[in-house]
């Protein structure tokens, strides 16, 4: 059966179930066919390498949506291993069959293709979407996720004269599968700062940097995200100020800033007006708790051009100078600021600020340590003392087909103590549907974290210094705290938020910088309604995939297959 009329159908069941009668209710199907390929001809800054492309192109195409718009990609793996892509702060709502990650779903073998079908309800924002296994990642394969507001719902700002999507992120120049190979030794740091998959200005052997070009007096969109595996980076252009409007699917209180701390994961909106003399501007990315100048690692700085149309020369002073890298204090006071817009609408015409958390009570709180230990004399990454360990068997179907029975074990993970030796663990556990979850995420690295929810937008209420304690909800901003799907942990600090948990399902929580994640700093919330009835969780899609123990291909014993359990 095609799926070609499923918006339609959603419209439709909306329209009888909720008599929804606003004009401009209406979305559209969104096709794509994307063939991933790994392109060993890739020369992007200095040498050869191995790029995961999508249709030839790195970064991947635009997926360029409107709230509630159903997006279907087809995507085609010519790589020569699995390989799955996940929609990061896409919320898959009461779908998570389509979130793209090893426990949701099977992987998409080499040499074989996979149809995600998922529907952008009542999201709008910037998102990226990227490949969650096998350390793609480091080798590309991701790109940007527009989801446009409907026509009636009133945008805070004025329409701007374009937009501009710009993924920056720190890059190894290596092959991912020597990368791969090394991430439990000498993982190393990356060599160089990508916009838009492009070296930096500069860059002495680099044909190309990006450019955007302006013109003068009007007033641009830039969606900056952070799609690298290690670094934060300060974001900064030359001699304009930005207006932050937007992060993840929230309109943001319009501040003004002469630069913004993005952080591995992360999506923000900024307005910036061409308001300069007719030249060339340096847009510029450096890594954040991390210098340089000493590590002599120049090309860590990203570096692109805000070019205006008329430009009559260079005209560039040297790369202007973010805030020290090493100054936490800026950090955090400019993430504090990021606040809520309470009266806006977003997605649907409701301001924000009628979903608030002034006044909820907390159903359940996980309280997480993110650290490192040693497992039998393997570098492991883990949150509790408990390293994810990821199964041939993705969890949604052991959930589906048996409860769980035999796969995880449900709520073995401690969510609030660190109190035994490192271990490994299938870490799966119970979210409380329609509670309220505060999650404390305490980072006891040396270095940035941070963590993201599927899912979910979450409130982000607070930052503080070393443990978390219970008095530290004291000092919590619940009034107007940001909602958002990737919130950065300071090292030696924890960072706290909220959660509704309103979307059945089975979530991955995790951390985004790359080796961390892969090292087993995640786990699975499963969020369960009894209610059968199917217009609550989605039954699983037409085109299934199984593998690990409910794999069709006929095995020895002649095992019959799965039946649903109810
Ligand atoms: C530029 O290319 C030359 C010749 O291939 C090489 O020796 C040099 O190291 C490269 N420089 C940089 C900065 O990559
Ligand atoms: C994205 O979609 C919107 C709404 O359909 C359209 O106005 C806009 O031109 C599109 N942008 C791009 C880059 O395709
Ligand atoms: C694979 O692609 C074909 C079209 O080329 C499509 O008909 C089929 O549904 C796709 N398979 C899956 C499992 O999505
Ligand atoms: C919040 O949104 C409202 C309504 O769209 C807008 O008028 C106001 O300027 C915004 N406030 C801030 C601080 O950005
Ligand atoms: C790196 O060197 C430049 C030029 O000397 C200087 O302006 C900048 O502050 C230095 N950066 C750091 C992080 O020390
Ligand atoms: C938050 O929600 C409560 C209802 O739970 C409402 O009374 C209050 O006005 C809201 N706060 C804001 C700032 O909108
Ligand atoms: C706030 O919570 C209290 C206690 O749960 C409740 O009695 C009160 O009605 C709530 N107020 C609002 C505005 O929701
Ligand atoms: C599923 O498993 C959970 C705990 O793992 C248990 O509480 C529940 O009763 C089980 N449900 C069924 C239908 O077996
Ligand atoms: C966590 O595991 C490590 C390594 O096994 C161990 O040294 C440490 O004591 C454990 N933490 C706690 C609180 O037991
Ligand atoms: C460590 O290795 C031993 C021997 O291979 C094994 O029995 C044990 O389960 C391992 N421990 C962990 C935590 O994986």
């Amino acid at each position: 059966m095609a799926y070609s009329s499923l918006c339609r159908r959603l419209i439709i069941a909306c329209s009888i179930l909720l008599a929804i009668l606003v004009s401009g209710v209406s979305c559209v199907d969104i096709f794509h066919e994307w063939i991933v390929s790994a392109d060993n001809t890739i020369n992007l800054v200095s040498v050869s390498q191995p790029v995961i492309t999508i249709n030839g192109m790195f970064p991947g195409p635009l997926i360029n949506a409107t709230t509630n718009d159903v997006v279907h990609v087809n995507v085609f793996n010519n790589l020569d291993e699995p390989l799955l892509i996940t929609w990061n702060g896409i919320q898959q709502r009461l779908n998570s069959w389509q979130d793209g990650v090893s426990g949701t779903n099977c992987p998409i073998e080499a040499g074989s293709n996979w149809t995600y079908v998922f529907q952008t309800k009542d999201q709008m924002g910037t998102f990226t979407y990227f490949p969650s296994i096998n350390f793609h990642k480091v080798a590309g394969g991701y790109g940007p996720i527009r989801v446009n507001n409907r026509n009636v719902i009133l945008v805070p700002f004025a329409k701007p004269e374009a937009e501009f999507d710009l993924l920056i992120g720190d890059w190894f120049e290596a092959d991912y599968k020597e990368i791969r190979s090394l991430v439990q030794e000498s993982w190393g740091i990356p060599d160089v700062m990508l916009m838009n998959g492009k070296a930096p200005y500069g860059y002495s052997n680099a044909t190309d940097y990006e450019s955007f070009t302006v013109t003068k007096g009007k007033t641009y969109r830039i969606r900056v995200s952070n799609v690298g595996s290690v670094f934060s980076f300060n974001f900064r252009i030359q001699n304009h100020k930005m207006v932050l409007v937007e992060t993840e699917g929230s309109y943001t209180n319009q501040i003004i800033l002469d630069s913004l701390d993005v952080h591995v994961g992360q999506s923000y909106s900024v307005l910036v007006t061409a308001n300069q003399d007719e030249a060339d501007y340096y847009m510029v990315a450096s890594p954040k708790l991390f210098d340089t100048n000493f590590s002599n690692t120049p090309y860590l700085v990203g570096n692109g051009v805000l070019h205006y149309a008329n430009s009559v020369g260079t005209g560039r002073a040297p790369v202007p100078n973010g805030p020290d890298p090493f100054d936490i204090e800026f950090s955090i006071n400019q993430a504090k600021s990021v606040r809520w817009n309470l009266t806006t609408g977003a997605a649907r015409p409701n301001p924000q600020g009628t979903f608030n958390v002034s006044n909820i009570t907390l159903t359940q709180s996980f309280i997480l340590h993110g650290s490192k230990a040693e497992i039998n004399g393997t570098l492991r990454y883990v949150v509790n003392n408990v390293s994810y360990l990821t199964l041939d068997t993705a969890l949604k179907l052991a959930d589906y087909f048996r409860n769980g029975s035999g796969v995880y074990e449900l709520d073995a993970f401690p969510v609030r103590s660190v109190n035994d030796a490192a271990a490994y663990g299938t870490s799966v556990v119970t979210g409380v549907h329609k509670g309220w979850l505060e999650i404390v995420f305490n980072n006891g690295h040396e270095v940035m974290d941070s963590w993201h929810l599927d899912g979910f937008g979450f409130y982000v209420v607070g930052f503080g210094e070393g443990e978390w304690t219970p008095e530290s909800r004291n000092t919590y901003n619940l009034y107007d705290p940001v909602v958002r799907s990737t919130v950065q942990v300071y090292p030696g600090r924890w960072t706290a938020v909220y959660a509704f948990l309103d979307n059945p399902g089975m979530w991955n929580l995790r951390s985004q910088n790359l080796q961390h994640w892969y090292l087993g700093q995640e786990l699975y919330v499963r969020i369960h309604d009894d209610d059968p009835n199917p217009a609550k969780e989605r039954p699983p899609p037409e085109n299934l995939l199984l593998c690990g123990i409910f794999d069709e291909s006929p095995s020895p014993s002649g095992a019959p297959a799965p039946q649903p359990r109810w």
